[in-house]
């Protein structure tokens, strides 16, 4: 079975990872325009954000 981990980045993107390999990254400011993707709105905007992630399997 895969290591799945969602992290919520400090002020940025939620990072999907596969066994320790990026595989997504979400936007969680609202402000992308290629939702559900991140496209770096978010640095613009000065969203702001904790840090924490979860881990699945
Ligand atoms: S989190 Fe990056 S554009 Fe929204």
């Amino acid at each position: 079975m895969a290591n799945v981990t969602i992290k919520a980045k400090e002020n940025g993107p939620l990072l999907v990872e596969v066994d320790g390999n990026i595989v997504s990254k979400l936007c969680r400011c609202g402000a992308s325009e290629s939702k559900p993707k991140c496209d770096g709105t978010h640095a613009k905007i000065g969203f702001k954000a904790e840090s924490s992630e979860i881990k699945i399997g």
